[in-house]
């Protein structure tokens, strides 16, 4: 029997509440597979702070990194939102991100056709979305430095520093042009290259690498532009490219296009050979919501779909991958909805309600 080594960080807010219910499929998946899990268990974000003084423990990191892949909760909430602490929750995160190398953060989204009255846009315009974003994770504004406070003439002043070279770019740009390929062919780069110079070299670069995939149907788009037409014609895109922190902005303004951020996964990975495997991170994109957490109604379905990605792309179990997300399109069309997904929230569901369902569906594919 085949094992794998699992690091567990549920986090904060809904973080405990939804890995719960994912350790649960994980089991199921155990019985009714021939593998199994070794799986460890670790504080980070908010809990971490408070119970050892630091976002992420540096022992949590070497057990990842001994790791076949990585399932992340949610960090953050009020209690630990001061700006001006010395330790945050979000920390564990970056740090996690960049001590395991995972440059390239994927981000599908996707519009279930039976949640389409769920999203704010228009239907007829979500008709065909199905778009890949591919964020840059441990480089430009979140890592470049200077990155400090200081005083000058006696006033407060700040930086933050956009950094890129030309291998970092270089990397999201074949990533991105292969899993164009893969899709309908179309790739869009984002960038503001009429202001910044970081921008400037991310597009020379990606037209350099382009000349390697002249049958792909590529485009350089402002990211100004980009948000924009995200809204106005969703069904453009088909894979996206971006920075960091462009990334970071237009994952959460596409996510809106599928009507909750509940229902979207996210893979974060170091590596992508020709066959599909990388160690990787798997985190949904929503936060840990606090305003929700601890009243078991938040959704469970970006979880399961980032487990679905976890067997795609670090356990390269492509068949696992899709009864996953199989179990999970059957019980949408069956009707069950949590709270962020009911038209009318009296019919809501559970979150363990919701999981037990995809569960038990699992087990009937
Ligand atoms: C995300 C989040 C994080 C980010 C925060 C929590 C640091 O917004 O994963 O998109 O900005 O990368
Ligand atoms: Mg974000």
């Amino acid at each position: 029997m085949k094992q794998y080594k699992l690091l567990v960080l549920p986090g904060d807010g809904i973080g405990p509440e939804i890995i719960d219910e994912g350790l649960k499929l994980i089991q199921q998946i155990e019985k009714s597979e021939q593998i199994s899990f070794v799986i460890t268990k670790e504080l980070v974000g908010g809990s971490a702070i408070d119970e050892y003084g630091e976002a992420i423990k540096d022992e949590t990191i070497a057990i990842a990194k001994q790791s076949d892949a990585v399932l992340w909760g949610a960090v953050g909430g009020p209690k630990w939102d001061n700006p001006s602490a010395s330790v945050r929750p979000e920390q564990g995160l970056l740090k996690i991100r960049s001590e395991l190398n995972l440059w390239a953060n994927l981000r599908p989204v996707k519009i279930w056709g039976e949640l389409i009255n769920s999203s704010s846009i228009k239907k007829e315009k979500l008709m065909n979305v199905d778009i890949l974003v591919i964020r840059e994770l441990i480089s430009g504004a979140y890592f470049g430095k200077p990155q400090e406070r200081r005083i000058h003439n006696g006033k407060r002043e700040a930086v933050d520093t956009i950094y890129y070279n030309e291998d970092q770019i270089a990397n999201i740009a074949h990533l991105g042009f292969k899993l164009a390929r893969k899709r309908k062919g179309k790739l869009h780069s984002v960038d503001k290259a009429n202001v910044l110079e970081s921008s400037r070299l991310w597009r020379e670069v990606v037209h350099e690498i382009q000349q390697q995939y002249i049958d792909v149907d590529f485009q350089d788009i402002l990211v100004d532009a980009a948000t924009m037409h995200l809204i106005r014609q969703p069904s453009d895109f088909d894979v996206m490219i971006a920075s960091n922190l462009f990334g970071d902005i237009i994952t959460d303004e596409a996510s809106m296009l599928s009507g909750s951020l509940g229902m979207l996964p996210s893979a974060s990975l170091s590596d992508i050979s020709e066959s599909g495997i990388g160690v990787g991170l798997y985190e949904p994109i929503h936060g840990s919501a606090p305003d929700i957490a601890g009243q078991g109604i938040a959704n469970p379905i970006a979880m399961f779909l980032c487990i679905a990605m976890l067997f795609r792309y670090s356990l390269n179990l492509e068949n696992i991958a899709i009864k996953i997300e199989s179990s999970v399109a059957k019980v949408i069309e069956a009707g069950l909805r949590t709270q962020d997904i009911a038209e009318d929230s009296k019919d809501a569901v559970s979150t363990k309600q919701m999981a037990n369902a995809i569960i038990e569906q699992y087990t009937m594919i």
